[in-house]
């Protein structure tokens, strides 16, 4: 089998080297791409070197799997030319996220929505996947019939030149800014480009992408999201309006049932979910939890999830395997 990885040089990237190697994929043939600038330098995966290719040379390699992870812009002109050529796409950007025939996967929730004729599978935003992984379980019993979402999102979601600044600011150093303001120091409620509505790029993502892949657009949804100086994950604080009542124990009992989410709620010994626990593991931490008063069915969550590997790499290898398991053997 062989598998590309189109952006292999970014933040992202590099999870999804680590991610890649850690679940098995090493043993298939690996082909680097990203842009030009990358064309002839060496990167590292699974202990051997390899020499990073143009988008086009691993396109005519024709690979069974290119995850991509290098913006909308190239995965809108390629991932078309990979399908063309029988590769299955795992696309990391937001290019083809809402298109009603493109499967949006999270694999414990929807992975049935993969048929085996899909040559390009987006991979959903970082801030969706986590929230989902928290609701999916709540919606299925209780159904949700409104979400209040806060997002607390670490700059590595910005990639590499994000990182950068924070650390360079942090040192008092000069360097190119991947953001209006300072970050270190600071936040700001901006993420994305803002739309005419007023609502930013990534409020609407967390709208648009619960609703498809919780499969119910039905569901009010509204949010504001929030940078913040912070590496080692995304948080989020989330009001959760039910259609009928729920049960807190019962709760409880669907989240931790619930694979690939921890429980991290006993708020009498300071536990509760954060980045800096969170940071390289691929579970998605709930804490916090607790029924807000002041209207019925109502609850209260706080979910962290390490955006690079749930968020991002983890979701796309498990999609990877998912794919290569059902229609690659
Ligand atoms: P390169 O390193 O050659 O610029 P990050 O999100 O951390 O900024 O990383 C972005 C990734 O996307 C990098 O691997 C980058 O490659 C890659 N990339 C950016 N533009 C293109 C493009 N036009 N074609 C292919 N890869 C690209």
């Amino acid at each position: 089998m062989k598998i590309a990885l189109v952006g292999a040089t970014g933040l992202v990237g590099g999870v999804m080297r680590k991610v890649l190697e850690e679940r098995g994929f090493g043993q298939h043939d690996f082909i680097p791409a990203a842009s030009s600038r990358s064309i002839g330098r060496e990167i590292e995966f699974a202990g051997k070197m390899f020499r990073m290719v143009s988008v086009e040379d691993a396109i005519s390699a024709a690979p069974d799997i290119a995850i991509f992870s290098a913006g909308s812009g190239p995965s809108l002109q390629y991932a078309p030319q990979f399908a063309a050529k029988g590769t299955v796409v795992i696309d990391n950007s937001s290019a083809w996220r809402s298109d009603p025939e493109i499967p949006l996967v999270v694999p414990e929730i929807n992975g049935d929505v993969i048929k085996s004729t899909d040559k390009i599978i987006a991979n959903p935003n970082c801030s969706t996947i986590q929230m989902v992984m928290a609701l999916c379980p709540l919606h299925k019993k209780y159904g949700i019939k409104r979400l209040v979402i806060s997002t607390y999102q670490s700059v590595t979601g910005t990639g590499m030149k994000a990182v950068n600044q924070l650390r360079k600011e942090r040192a008092g150093e000069s360097c190119e800014k991947a953001y209006p303001y300072p970050i270190d120091m600071n936040l700001f409620p901006h993420g994305g480009t803002f739309e005419d509505n007023g609502y930013t790029t990534e409020e609407i993502k967390l709208v648009n992408e619960t609703r498809k892949i919780l499969r119910d657009n039905d569901i009010q949804i509204t949010a504001t999201v929030v940078r913040v100086p912070v590496t080692g994950g995304h948080s989020e604080a989330v009001n959760v309006e039910f259609r009928q009542e729920f049960d807190l124990d019962e709760v409880y009992d669907l989240l931790r049932n619930m694979p690939g989410v921890q429980v991290q709620d006993d708020p009498a010994r300071n536990i509760y979910p954060m980045p800096l626990w969170a940071e390289g593991k691929d579970d998605v931490f709930v804490g916090r939890i607790r029924r807000d008063f002041s209207q019925p069915n109502t609850l209260n969550l706080w979910v962290v999830g390490d955006n690079l590997r749930k968020g991002a790499a983890t979701n796309a290898v498990q999609i990877a395997e998912l794919v290569r398991n059902k229609f690659l053997k």
